[in-house]
């Protein structure tokens, strides 16, 4: 790709995007009292945010702008930018390239997102209509296809380690994403199927983006190797913490329709937890399931169910176990600001409400 934004080397030269992006917001939090660390995060997150807006304007047909711009532009969090960054942490933070990374990550999972609002038929995005609803499901297909494109593309600026990254993650990820849509085969167990969906889908990319971080900034190999056994831990806990959302959190604070995944029949783990409960108190829940996707009329009462089940109990354990595997995970590495970050990171999953 054409250096659409400048120097395209990551040396903390001016930029005009706002250095107050959500991840940046995050970062004050996760690591406080580190100013020269948070000034460094705050700068790497615009340049990417450039980087990426750069890819739809890149777009010589304003329609197909406006179709791979649209859930950038929407909103989002930004936390696998952050992760790039974070990982760069451990090397050189300012090496050629980093910047590139962090974008990449983020397009390989708005490019994911355009695919799995299409598998969901989910209707809204960061409170937005979802892209298939704006554009069809036709564009939206297309649209992630051609962000995933986007990315292969940078990577190749980057070189073959990137490539490899890269090419692997999207692999698995789609895998995933297949093997999600496939459901459990004949003799597998439902609950084994679901961690090996959210491994691809999911935690795939947030373990690259560490890893990616680490080997552009020149990070020691088994420095890059506990960040990205961090970030597949930290990845099933996120996925696990996002089911959970989708029962507890309102719509207007995460951007979804709250019991979306109710609605659209999604197994996810409160759900395979509550239907193989044998709790008498979730015989109720299990029976509302069973009978496949909840019918709207139905979804406040399944709602009301899940808060006081034991299934959401025991999911919120089986999140917190993974949690405490990246932590494990971080102590082979030196205690710098972002290794602090990261720890906190572990919190933050457990208590994010968007
Ligand atoms: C949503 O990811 C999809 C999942 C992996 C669960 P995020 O919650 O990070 O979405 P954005 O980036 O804020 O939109
Ligand atoms: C995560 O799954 C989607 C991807 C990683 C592609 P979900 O289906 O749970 O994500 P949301 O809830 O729609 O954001
Ligand atoms: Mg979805
Ligand atoms: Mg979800």
């Amino acid at each position: 790709m054409e250096a659409a934004v400048g120097a395209g080397s990551n040396n903390g030269a001016g930029t005009s995007v706002s250095t107050d992006l959500p991840a940046a917001r995050l970062i004050a939090r996760l690591a406080p009292g580190e100013p020269e660390f948070e000034s460094r995060m705050r700068e790497s997150l615009a340049r990417a945010e450039k980087w990426l807006q750069a890819t739809a304007q890149e777009a010589l047909d304003p329609r197909v702008a406006a179709l791979i711009g649209h859930l950038a532009d929407a909103g989002g969090k930004r936390l696998r930018p952050l992760l790039v960054l974070l990982g760069a942490e451990f090397g050189d933070p300012w090496a050629d390239g980093v910047t590139q990374a962090a974008t990449i990550a983020e397009l390989v999972h708005i490019a994911s997102l355009y695919h799995d609002d299409v598998m969901d038929g989910a209707a809204t995005r960061h409170g937005v209509p979802s892209v298939h609803a704006r554009f069809g499901e036709r564009a939206a297909v297309l649209g992630g296809d051609l962000l995933l494109a986007r990315a292969a593309q940078l990577a190749a600026d980057l070189g073959p380690a990137a490539v490899h990254l890269n090419a692997r993650t999207a692999g698995r990820l789609v895998a995933g994403q297949l093997r999600e849509l496939a459901g459990p085969g004949p003799d597998e167990d439902p609950v084994t199927h679901y961690f090996h969906v959210a491994a691809g889908k999911t935690a795939a990319l947030l373990a690259m983006s560490l890893g990616i971080g680490a080997v552009q900034a020149g990070a020691p190999a088994p420095a890059a190797a506990a960040l990205t056994e961090y970030g597949e831990q930290l990845g099933i806990a996120f996925q696990i913490a996002d089911d959970l959302l989708d029962l507890k959190s309102p719509a207007g604070v995460t951007g979804k329709e709250r019991g979306k995944d109710l609605l659209a029949g999604v197994a996810s783990l409160p759900v395979l937890l509550a239907r193989e409960s044998t709790d008498p108190d979730d015989a109720e829940l299990c029976a509302l399931l069973a009978a496949g996707p909840v019918p709207p009329a139905a979804l406040p009462r399944a709602l009301e169910l899940f808060e006081r089940s034991a299934a959401l109990a025991e999911a919120e354990a089986v999140m917190q176990r993974r949690l405490e595997r990246a932590r494990t995970a971080l102590g082979a590495l030196p205690a710098l600001p972002a290794r602090r970050a990261l720890l906190a990171l572990c919190d933050y999953v457990a208590l994010r409400t968007s």
